[in-house]
């Protein structure tokens, strides 16, 4: 094997990352904190960016494992920790989600409550912290690290010089605690909230660890990697709408301006920032602005957001290929073969059901799009079916409307089914609760749109779905007979064999010789094949007046599928030595039955090219 064919080619993502890396590295502006003395050691050259994606891959260049200490960045995390513990009517009582637009360590107190603005600011923040639920100060902050820890993917420690550090320095914090003291903000003396807020900042990460914390944030909430899930969504969509706000404290507006994602910076030089549905990014490099932002970091995010678009802003429109295939029940139909008769009456009922083959994820964009399509064409539909097979999430906002597109056309008298629904689990619970309780309507989930098309079919040729068994068939009337004289009928029958079978017992086996035609006089048979996946996909069901193995006999080739009997079931076989004998001594008859057969097999081919093409364009 040469060189070519073993190299893997390279990501484009991580060429970017690293051209990026290159281009901002010459960036020598800024300061390396320093009111923290311990922050100050830190080496200005430091500088690594990861992305992470919510699928868990990661790409990373540059001082990528070095530890630094978290700082503010705990603090949206602890912020979730606090809605966790105490609810958010609790928290949103103690601290606002207001910017203040200051420096974090403003002391940004509403006038008169004494409420701090926002959990961002270290008030906020402070206050965050004495939230947090535990029996004891040392529960308490082991529920800090494990938390931390599960965003991460990894156990995190604290940096115990930079703790004392700033425990022995921050003056300015003790006097914003004493304030939230005497605003009853803190309902104890501050210095535990205190202690525990200096060691929150202290908690040593690296950029790998920023960016997956940022991809469980993008993810909903569950770590991409392990799975595990720190904080419930609907908690995430509050922690962000903060982090965009207020996490960059007095350059909010400029960052969501130019950046557009929520981000939380720290004063040893780190940036987190997430762009929900897609990725988590962490930069470090110690030199800040006069905001207390990473130089690079800043210069970083704004690169990354213009140049992969992923402004949280710059929404795409919504997908226009959310309905993959639309079509009608009389251009593709179900795997049963219909008499001539039923064929007729769908060729011309047929338009009256339709088809939605949806893709992607379903939310309000999209399922608007859908429910205005179906409604629309509503006027001209009995029987409509929603196929999710390749739906990948339907929201909660969306199974509401595709509840209400049910109740609503069930109104208007028609019906909507669902068909392949199972890994809709969540969805279907959904539609099943509400409509048992309203009582009224009945809900129809088939788990292949096959079968869903079957129900339609029956549903539009005005069947029962309780199947009535047919009277058997005589042979004489056997279509596949048809043109015959009752002489040469006779002449067949003295040839055949009666065959019975009972409800799933398997009639023709794939690879098997073919030795028989059979014609159904009774009951129903269903030819199936294997899928790679081990699934058995139905390829035609047959009844009464259809004849199956006929294929085989006539190129002589091994059974290509399975035949298994739905029903109890009565054929005629006629063995491949007697079809021969028949062929020498009556070519006219053998003729006149593989007329009858070609027919059969034309009106199937004819049907099979009508769907390629309506499935084709
Ligand atoms: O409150 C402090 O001073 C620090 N422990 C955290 C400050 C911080 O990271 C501000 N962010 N840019």
């Amino acid at each position: 094997m040469n060189s070519s064919t073993t190299n893997p080619a390279a990501s484009p993502i991580q060429s970017y990352l690293e051209r990026l890396h290159a281009e901002c590295v010459g960036l020598r502006a800024g300061e390396v904190a320093t009111y923290i003395p311990e922050l100050a050691k830190a080496n200005p050259d430091w500088f690594g960016i990861c992305l992470a994606t919510t699928d868990g891959r990661i790409y990373e260049v540059g001082d990528t494992c070095q530890p630094f200490t978290i700082q503010s960045i705990s603090k949206p995390f602890i912020y979730g920790l606090a809605l966790e513990d105490r609810g958010r009517s609790s928290v949103l009582e103690k601290i606002g989600v207001e910017p203040s637009g200051e420096a974090f360590n403003s002391i940004s107190l509403t006038p008169g409550t004494g409420r701090p603005m926002n959990p961002m600011i270290n008030a906020g923040a402070i206050a965050a912290t004495s939230l947090v639920a535990g029996h004891s100060q040392e529960d308490k902050l082991h529920r800090i690290l494990s938390l931390l820890s599960l965003y991460a993917g990894r156990p995190l420690a604290q940096d115990t010089a930079v703790y004392e550090s700033e425990r022995d320095t921050g003056h300015r914090n003790r006097a914003i605690g004493h304030m939230l003291r005497s605003f009853d903000v803190l309902v104890e003396a501050p210095d535990s909230a205190l202690d525990l807020y200096f060691r929150q900042c202290s908690v040593s990460v690296d950029c790998r660890d920023l960016a997956f914390m940022a991809a469980t944030l993008a993810n909903g909430g569950s770590n991409p990697v392990t799975g595990e899930r720190p904080i419930r969504p609907e908690f995430v969509q509050h922690v962000l709408s903060i982090m965009a706000t207020c996490g960059m404290y007095d350059y909010a507006g400029e960052w969501v301006y130019w950046v557009g994602m929520p981000a939380k910076s720290g004063v040893s030089g780190g940036i987190l920032a997430v762009l929900p549905g897609q990725l988590g990014l962490g930069i470090f490099s110690p030199p800040l602005d006069a905001r207390g932002n990473s130089v690079r970091g800043v210069e970083v995010c704004r690169r990354v957001s213009s140049d992969l678009n992923l402004h949280f802003l710059s929404v795409a429109r919504p997908s226009a290929s959310i309905i993959r295939a639309a079509y009608s029940l009389a251009r593709v139909g179900s795997k049963r073969v219909r008499s001539e008769s039923d064929s007729l009456a769908l060729d011309g009922r047929g338009e009256r059901g339709r088809v939605y083959e949806l893709q992607g994820d379903l939310a309000f964009a999209a399922v608007e799009a859908v429910s205005r399509r179906i409604v629309e064409e509503s006027p001209r539909v009995e029987v409509a079916v929603i196929d999710l097979a390749r739906v990948t999430q339907i929201g909660d906002a969306a199974a509401e409307i595709l509840l209400a597109l049910v109740q609503s056309l069930a109104r208007a008298g028609k019906l909507l089914v669902f068909a392949s629904a199972e890994h809709q689990v969540r969805a279907v619970r959904f539609w099943r609760e509400r409509l048992s309780r309203d009582g009224a309507l009945q809900l129809f989930v088939f788990p292949e749109l096959d079968r869903a098309l079957e129900f339609c079919e029956n549903r539009l040729l005005g069947k029962n779905e309780v199947a009535v068994a047919a009277p058997t068939l005589q042979l004489s009337s056997h279509p596949t007979l048809q043109g015959l004289e009752p002489s040469q009928i006779l002449e067949i029958e003295s040839r055949l064999e009666r065959r019975s079978f009972a409800a799933g017992e398997l009639i023709v086996r794939r690879g098997d010789e073919a030795d028989r035609i059979y014609f159904i006089v009774a009951g129903e048979v269903s030819v199936t094949a294997e899928l790679t996946n081990g699934q058995l996909k139905r390829l035609s069901t047959l009844s009464a007046g259809m004849t199956f193995g006929e294929l085989a006999m006539v190129n002589r080739s091994p059974r290509s599928a399975d035949v298994r009997a739905d029903t109890p079931t009565e054929c005629y076989a006629l063995g491949v030595a007697e079809f021969d004998r028949l062929g020498e001594k009556h070519p006219e008859i053998k003729m006149k039955l593989l007329e009858n057969l070609l027919r059969t097999l034309s009106r199937t081919a004819t049907r099979l090219t009508g769907e390629v093409l309506e499935l084709s364009r």
